[in-house]
């Protein structure tokens, strides 16, 4: 396996890797994927082995157009008012396939719906184009574990398991992509992301609603609640720091107190990060999994998060945050 910068030469090699039914690291602007031939049934079956993903999780299709999306899935007037509003970009949609669709089975597990998204990364997009096919590409982690939003996260996870790793940096979302269901009576969101409903609601002239959070019966069979998770426990709103705990700071530092006496910015060194400490959800979202994966390895007795604003994209955040502190 290899990591290699991003060269016109680089991306040409990564696309004949996904013809003959390789695996490559692909970057796009939410977090990185782990990309395969979507036509390609034996391609999608390693994808399921390299992550020990259950294959009853259906996968995300990676398309350059809106064009393109409407060779496999149904467009709707929703989803074609949602395409061109937020395509390319971090928003996936759940449509019905097309009659004689060529994706296969296993991508969309077997359901008669499935997951498309044209991502806003000009490296996604060229390779995307230079393959020449659809490419099924979940998050490039281990199932359960959280999201890569680096080259360095993808080689750590899944090191040995992919035949080549696109380096381009860090993902500017880092969030997964909100999930627009629209195969049903009405739109709603099975996992938020960077395009809020609100936003959504706005273009589709409807009330567009975030699915009830019933960890049981999941809409979305990847939303388990229980995920995304660091293997340090994760305690949510904290308004002190315990002894032996690391703090994930949100906004200034003023007001946070060690529990034994003392200030959080004295923290030691590997014990303190701050998702943005001038209060910045964007830039929150962006460094999330890679501060957790930093404290996750500070040997700590678990890691004190600040509340954060449930609002934009901090609702993301938040749902991210609580499958994490999910044990
Ligand atoms: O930002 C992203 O969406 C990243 C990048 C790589 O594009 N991909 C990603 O994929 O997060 P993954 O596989 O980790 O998450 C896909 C989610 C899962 O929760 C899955 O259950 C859901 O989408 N999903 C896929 N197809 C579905 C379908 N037909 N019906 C309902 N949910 C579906
Ligand atoms: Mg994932």
């Amino acid at each position: 396996m290899a990591i290699k910068a991003v060269s016109p030469k680089t991306i040409e090699e990564a696309a004949q890797i996904l013809r003959d039914g390789g695996l490559v690291g692909m970057p796009t602007e939410t977090v990185y994927g782990l990309a395969a031939n979507a036509l390609n049934g034996e391609a999608v079956a390693k994808v399921f082995e390299a992550k020990g993903r259950p294959a009853i999780n259906p996968l995300i299709v990676h398309v350059y157009s809106i064009d393109e999306a409407a060779k496999y899935v149904e467009l709707n007037d929703f989803a074609r008012a949602a395409a061109h509003k937020f395509w390319p970009g971090p928003l996936t949609m759940i449509l019905p396939k097309v009659q004689g669709c060529k994706v296969s089975d296993l991508a969309s597990a077997g359901l008669d719906t499935l997951a498309v998204r044209v991502p806003a990364h000009k490296v996604a997009l060229s390779l995307l184009k230079g393959a020449a096919v659809p490419l099924a590409a979940p998050s490039a982690n281990k199932s359960g574990s959280l999201s890569p939003t680096s080259p360095a996260h993808v080689h750590d996870s899944l090191g040995g398991k992919v035949d080549m790793i696109l380096a381009a940096g860090a993902s500017s979302v880092g969030l997964e992509s909100t999930v627009l269901d629209l195969s049903g009576e009405e739109p709603v969101v099975l996992r938020p992301g960077g395009v809020t409903a609100e936003d959504l609601s706005e273009v589709l002239g409807v009330e567009v609603r975030y699915a009830d959070g019933d960890a049981d019966k999941p809409k979305s069979p990847g939303l388990l609640l229980k995920h995304y998770a660091p293997n340090t426990k994760v305690r949510l709103n904290a308004v002190d720091v315990d002894e032996g705990e690391a703090l994930l700071a949100f906004g200034s530092l003023k007001f946070m107190g060690l529990k034994q006496g003392g200030f959080a910015k004295d923290l030691p060194e590997g014990r303190l990060c701050n998702l943005s400490d001038r209060g910045d959800l964007h830039e929150a979202a962006a460094n999330l999994f890679a501060m957790l994966k930093e404290l996750d390895k500070s040997n700590a007795k678990a890691i004190a998060v600040m509340s954060i604003p449930d609002e934009g994209i901090g609702r993301a955040i938040n749902d991210r945050l609580r499958r994490a502190a999910e044990s």
